[in-house]
């Protein structure tokens, strides 16, 4: 149960004011809800981590007293012959992201001029796999949003009581119009669609955002959410109590009403709800008559869920919560079977209604999830299995929440003012869980997927196998087992795969995600490859592509694949399948910034006229003709200037930096 919101996600916001000189710290802002432990003094340096760089690491739970470290696993070839298999999946872009509206700034760039370029790396390689990437701008922060039309210093956003330290009142977002320019220019260089929100604090309905994202995003708009959470909405003081379903009903009616009586919203029907918390159960919603009322108008159904919180830590709220006695939980196949449940009836009640069943906001923890989990190996393969579970339970998307620099949970954050040159960023470990379900769910638009684990026969060895096309593709082994590099094992399984009927191919390409421990948070590899450690990331994977050729025993019909502990597989049955063979994306954004007085780039406007980024072989050719714009190899004039190019010419020969000053 949830004590406060799911999304309180705390999002302080460290902004640089704007500096005449290029120190560090000359001035900065803390801005944003609560915030955590840590004290950043205007004048000094942090002195405490930051919680999306904090180095907890946990121990690893023990190792089950029975394991089966050799299972075998009869596949069926043909997807008619499986029984359970999920619906199809329209998408390879099973995961997308949630980003709380107030971070916006942290995370996009801080306004149409200044995009992040490890963002748009990081999104290239999903668009590589996936073909598009699905964003939500949105969180508990926007439903006070405000819509200015101007901000200090360019931003796109603030907050409008910057050191409001309130937890249940959430504080004002101002935003601005270049808020959706911001959007708009990342979705003309990576295929981004969006999902917006319209504040539902009072009915006295604020359109703005909906006038201005369909006629700014255009079709890269796919959703507006009309509401979140509302089943929190009387304990947080949105409405007076009781506010019940049928409040939320009418509410919805009413919204309605008035956007039909608009004619700057030509698209009414792209609505989203009831992104319920998990305080109602949906079919409260359902029950009202919400969908028959409302079908024409709603693009997909949703809600919203974490499976536990970290609130009485961050912000005196409930019962303390033990992270390293918490660990075990995630550790198991039960955890995301159990996220699910509760939605079964929905999800089919979803298709037969013909609409998408979206996870619109979830995470390891609410409250900014938990130090040494939520950012840890164990985390990942938490989220592949959690993620795979919905795909099967035909869930059609579902958004991890992106809280900001304070909060453990991140898929992805930038650095903290003080480290802002472009390639020190931080992935968090979920984000390759978002990357290795694009390649497991592969382009085709028909992915089907069952839950193997039954057969497998242990939580803590979870299986699944992908169908393309009516015909098995992949298959997905995870193993949760932590046997300390073999002190306590060995844990490693040899999982036996076999095919009836035309048996098993002559060999299996095999793309293994790793790392030392469930608890680790450094070197984690995707087929060899990383992103880096904590302040090191540009957005692009490197090292060498290690893609495990497994030959199978045809004579018997089996491949045996060995899946570390801990461990995941991702086994390729179509040795021809482009993933098996793909590392890094070709299109890439290497234009750099160096200067560490910026959280952000300044892209090239020629950059921004081309559709689909660019080859990473071209980006030489990459000048600034931006104001202010500077080489970097003219000579570095601070050491974060030197830094950049130093840790950058290590990467990727020659590039060209263009400077931006906040
Ligand atoms: C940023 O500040 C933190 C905390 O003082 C410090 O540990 C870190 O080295 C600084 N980073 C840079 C690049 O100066
Ligand atoms: C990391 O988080 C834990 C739990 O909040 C805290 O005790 C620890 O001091 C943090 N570490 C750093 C370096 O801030
Ligand atoms: C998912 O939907 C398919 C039909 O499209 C159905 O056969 C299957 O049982 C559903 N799975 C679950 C777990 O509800
Ligand atoms: C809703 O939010 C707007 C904008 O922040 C604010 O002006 C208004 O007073 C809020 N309504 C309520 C009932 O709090
Ligand atoms: C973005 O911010 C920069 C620096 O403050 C400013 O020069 C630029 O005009 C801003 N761009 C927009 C579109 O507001
Ligand atoms: C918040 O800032 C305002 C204006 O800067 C100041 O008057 C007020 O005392 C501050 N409140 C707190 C709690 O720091
Ligand atoms: C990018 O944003 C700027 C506003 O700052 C706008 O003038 C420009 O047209 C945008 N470009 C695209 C491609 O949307
Ligand atoms: C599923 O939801 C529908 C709509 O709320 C409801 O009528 C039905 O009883 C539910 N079925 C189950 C098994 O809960
Ligand atoms: C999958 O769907 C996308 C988006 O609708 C489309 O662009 C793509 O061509 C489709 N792929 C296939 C193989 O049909
Ligand atoms: C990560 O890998 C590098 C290179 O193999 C090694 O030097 C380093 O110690 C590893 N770091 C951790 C935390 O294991």
């Amino acid at each position: 149960m949830r004590l406060i919101s799911s999304s309180l996600s705390s999002s302080l916001v460290l902004s640089l004011l704007l500096s005449s000189t290029k120190e560090v710290n000359a001035g900065i802002t803390v801005y944003g809800q609560r915030p955590l432990a840590q004290t950043l003094s205007a004048a000094g340096p942090a002195t405490t981590t930051l919680a999306a760089y904090n180095d907890t690491e946990l121990i690893p739970p023990p190792l089950p007293t029975a394991l089966n470290r050799q299972p075998k696993v009869e596949l069926q070839r043909d997807a008619v012959n499986v029984q359970g298999l999920s619906m199809p999946h329209r998408t390879a872009s099973f995961f997308g992201f949630s980003i709380e509206m107030s971070v916006i700034n942290q995370v996009l760039g801080k306004n149409s001029t200044f995009i992040q370029v490890p963002f748009l790396n990081l999104m290239a390689n999903l668009q590589e796999r996936a073909g598009h990437v699905l964003i939500r701008l949105g969180g508990n922060t926007q439903e006070y949003a405000v819509l200015v039309d101007q901000l200090d210093n360019g931003k796109a956003i603030a907050k409008e009581k910057p050191n409001n330290t309130q937890t249940t009142m959430t504080p004002a977002v101002l935003y601005t119009l270049d808020m959706f320019y911001t959007a708009a220019n990342i979705s003309q260089l990576v295929n981004v669609n969006w999902f917006l929100g319209i504040p539902f604090n009072d009915t006295n309905w604020r359109l703005a955002i909906a006038e201005y994202g369909e006629a700014i995003l255009g079709d890269k708009l796919i959703g507006m959410q009309a509401g979140n959470e509302p089943d929190l909405y009387d304990r947080h003081g949105h409405r007076p109590a009781p506010y019940g379903p049928y409040d939320y009903y009418r509410e919805f009616g009413e919204l309605l009403q008035t956007m039909q009586a608009n004619d700057k919203i030509p698209r009414k029907n792209i609505l989203i709800g009831p992104s319920l918390s998990g305080e109602w159960a949906p079919e409260m919603i359902w029950d009202t008559g919400y969908i028959t009322t409302y079908q024409d108008f709603l693009y997909a159904l949703a809600v919203e869920h974490y499976p536990s919180n970290n609130c009485a830590a961050q912000f005196g709220v409930g019962t303390f919560q033990d992270p390293q006695e918490n660990f075990p939980r995630y550790l198991t196949h039960n955890a995301g079977v159990d996220l699910v449940r509760p939605y079964l009836n929905s999800t089919a009640v979803a298709q037969q209604a013909n609409k998408p069943f979206i996870m619109f906001e979830t995470n390891t923890a609410s409250c900014g999830g938990f130090p040494g989990i939520s950012d840890s190996f164990g985390a990942a393969l938490w989220a592949m299995d959690y993620g795979f579970q919905m795909a099967y339970s035909n869930f059609s998307n579902a958004l991890l929440h992106i809280g900001g620099q304070n909060v453990y949970y991140n898929p992805f954050t930038s650095p903290p003012t003080n480290q802002s040159t472009f390639n020190q960023w931080t992935v968090g470990a979920i984000y390759y869980s978002v990357l290795v379900l694009a390649e497991a769910f592969g382009k085709s638009n028909t992915s089907q997927i069952v839950d193997l684990t039954g057969a497998i026969g242990s939580e803590f060895t979870p299986a699944y196998a992908l169908y393309e096309n009516g015909a098995l593709s992949k298959v997905a082994l995870i193993n949760y087992n932590d046997d300390l590099l073999g002190t306590r094992g060995p844990s490693d399984l040899s999982v036996t795969l076999s095919v009836p009927g035309a048996g098993v191919p002559s060999s299996v390409k095999v793309k293994y995600l790793q790392a030392k421990s469930v608890s680790s948070k450094y070197n984690i590899t995707w087929a060899g490859q990383t992103f880096g450690n904590k302040f090191e990331v540009d957005g692009r994977l490197r090292g060498n592509l290690n893609v495990v050729d497994i030959p199978c025993d045809t004579a018997n019909n089996a491949c045996t694949i060995p899946v570390p502990a801990p461990g995941f597989a991702l086994v390729f049955f179509n040795s021809g399948d482009e993933f098996a063979s793909l590392g890094q994306a070709s299109s890439t954004f290497a234009t750099s910034a160096h200067t560490k007085t910026i959280n952000t780039i300044t892209i090239d406007p020629s950059l921004l006229a081309t559709s689909n980024g660019h080859s990473a072989k071209d980006r030489k050719t990459f000048g600034s003709t931006s104001k202010g714009g500077q080489k970097a190899n003219a000579g570095g004039r601070v050491r974060g200037e030197m830094m950049g190019a130093i840790v950058l010419g290590g990467f990727v020969a020659g590039v060209l930096a263009v400077v931006g000053f906040r």
